[in-house]
């Protein structure tokens, strides 16, 4: 079930809507009245293929105020207003879209769209709170250009991002609790480039998929994240999330150690390149008759390992190790050692290859933990791997 309420962030329901049906599922839209002033019900019948009401009175013999509710799997809220808040803090059935929040068991995600002003009144911050009291995600809303010349607080995260999480709600019910309230976490993602010359560098494919993933639903348990992005493949700044973006490994390297000060928890999902061309050419390289001079390549510093030198009492550093298995092991034998070598709390290991770990939307391997524990992360999307990942912090942050 999507719901749709009277914001001027009505119009991205549509594109969020297009993203539910794409990936195969059946979505009964239900907007409400003051929604339909900004978006018309054709597009979300268009849309959605099914029809669309806002009152309890069409269709009284199939009661849809109650089966409506009965019969989602998950219910999407997008933009939540102030008003749809509170009236579903409230419990008012005064319109289908309320009444069927009223009948619902399964999952129901709230993603805010308001005025900042709005957002941080007492009263919606009260109803806030009372909702996710009783189970529903109310997710942070993403910073930004308001509907004015304004920016803070109150804009409604990017359509992909409300669907990922819609995703792993559907995955694992209980993926967003709001257990990282007060923690600061700092992510790394992305792929570093290490520059050639002005306009070439050597770089690697990571999409930086992973990292934002655990920066996103870090965010929405409620912590205060860092999110040192290197190269990625074009992903929007998740809701709610610093973002410092960097381009080279020193360059990250620098980034990381300025954040992790005071942080309770520390992931390096990052593709860091292992060397840097030794020296940078300051103009472009021009083509010549012969063959280039060879490449010389330098070793780049272990960032994991420097964070691990410098961790503070208490701080949670998590490395991700990509690995195959070959003559001497499995890629779990080979994960194992890396523990040990990086001397983290608790290592990702993605056995990559077969359309696993880079580039693609899922994810899956094990966590190993330096207290010999050993979990398998089954296959599913990057968001789950973050939402396991964080069960894992947070135990230990306790
Ligand atoms: O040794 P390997 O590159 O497989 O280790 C991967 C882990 O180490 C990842 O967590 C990655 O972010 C981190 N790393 C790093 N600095 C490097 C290379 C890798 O922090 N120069």
């Amino acid at each position: 079930m999507l719901g749709v309420a009277g914001g001027i962030a009505a119009y991205k329901s549509a594109e969020l809507l297009r993203r539910f049906t794409e990936s195969g599922h059946s979505v009964r839209v239900l907007p409400t009245a003051a929604a339909l002033e900004f978006v018309g019900a054709a597009t979300f019948e268009a849309l959605s293929g099914q029809p669309v009401h806002t009152g309890v009175f069409h269709d009284v013999p199939a009661v849809p105020h109650v089966k409506l509710g009965q019969e989602a799997d998950l219910v999407v809220v997008a933009p939540a207003t102030a008003d749809l808040l509170a009236r579903a803090a409230q419990g008012r059935a005064d319109d289908l879209l309320t009444a069927a929040l009223l009948t619902a068991r399964c999952p129901v995600l709230f993603a805010p769209a308001m005025h900042t002003e709005m957002w941080e009144h007492p009263a919606t911050r009260a109803n806030v709170e009372l909702l996710r009291s009783r189970g529903a995600v109310v997710l942070e809303p993403a910073s930004g250009r308001l509907t004015g010349k304004d920016t803070g607080p109150g804009r409604l995260p990017d359509p992909a991002e409300i669907a990922e999480l819609a995703r792993l709600l559907l995955e694992r019910a209980s993926a967003l609790p709001r257990d990282l309230v007060g923690r600061r976490v700092v992510v790394s993602a992305g792929g570093t480039r290490e520059a050639l010359d002005p306009v070439r560098f050597l770089g690697n494919r990571s999409s930086g998929r992973q990292g934002y993933a655990l920066a996103r639903v870090a965010a929405q348990r409620g912590a205060h994240v860092t999110l040192v992005a290197g190269h990625t493949a074009d992903l929007a700044d998740p809701a709610a999330v610093d973002v410092v973006h960097v381009g080279s490994a020193l360059q990250m390297r620098e980034a990381m150690h300025a954040a992790v000060k005071g942080a309770d928890a520390v992931v390096m999902a990052a593709a860091v390149a292992d060397f840097r061309p030794v020296s940078l050419v300051g103009h472009k390289i021009k083509k010549g008759a012969g063959d280039p001079a060879p490449l010389v390549l330098t070793q780049n510093p272990d960032i994991l390992i420097e964070l691990v030198g410098a961790r503070e009492t208490g701080q949670v550093v998590v490395g991700f190790a990509a690995e195959t298995g070959d003559d001497t092991g499995d890629p779990l034998h080979h994960g194992r050692q890396k523990l040990a070598r990086k001397g983290v709390d608790l290592l990702v290991v993605n056995a990559v290859g077969d359309g696993l770990a880079f580039e693609v939307a899922d994810n899956a391997g094990w966590l190993l933990g330096a207290d010999g524990s050993e979990t398998v992360l089954g296959s599913g999307s990057k968001a789950l791997l973050a939402s396991h990942l964080w069960d894992a912090v947070a135990a230990r942050l306790s």
